[in-house]
């Protein structure tokens, strides 16, 4: 597995993707095919971002900083979760602007921490 913790590039490359995509669904026309292509394939980057996460993460307890890792996890987790809701509940036509929000929020707070975590680029 050392390809995928080497570096954070390929754990960057696929949160980059998912939150374009999860864009690109958001502003597709509802219960159109396009968009429902568009989730499927975002549900498979859903994988790949929890798989190159874990990795990192199994490899970071080598820096004994395992509640803050914890919490990068936890924010990686919601951050999915709230694009699925976004997405979901519009296809219903349910409101949908908390979970944006949420996102938001969760999206700062998770990005605030991997570049605060020692692995990668350290900005903050
Ligand atoms: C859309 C969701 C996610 C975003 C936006 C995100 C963002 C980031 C960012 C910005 C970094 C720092 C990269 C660097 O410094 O080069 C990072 C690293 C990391 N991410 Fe994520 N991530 C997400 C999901 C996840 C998930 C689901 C997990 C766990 C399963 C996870 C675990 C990690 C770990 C362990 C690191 C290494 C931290 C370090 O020491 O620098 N991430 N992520």
């Amino acid at each position: 597995m050392d390809f995928l913790t080497s570096q954070t590039h390929l754990h960057i490359t696929t949160w980059v993707v998912a939150i374009v995509l999860f864009l690109v669904a958001a502003m597709m026309q509802k219960g159109t095919k396009g968009r429902k292509v568009t989730h499927m394939i975002l549900r498979v980057f859903y994988i790949l971002v929890i798989i190159t996460g874990a990795a990192l993460f199994g490899s970071a307890m080598d820096y004994s900083m395992g509640m803050q890792y914890g919490l990068k996890f936890l924010g990686g987790i919601l951050v999915i979760g709230m694009m699925e809701m976004v997405l979901v509940r519009s296809a219903k036509g349910k409101p949908t602007s908390m979970f944006w929000i949420l996102f938001a929020v969760f999206l700062l707070f998770t990005l605030y921490m991997g570049f605060h975590l020692p692995m990668g680029s350290k900005l903050f």
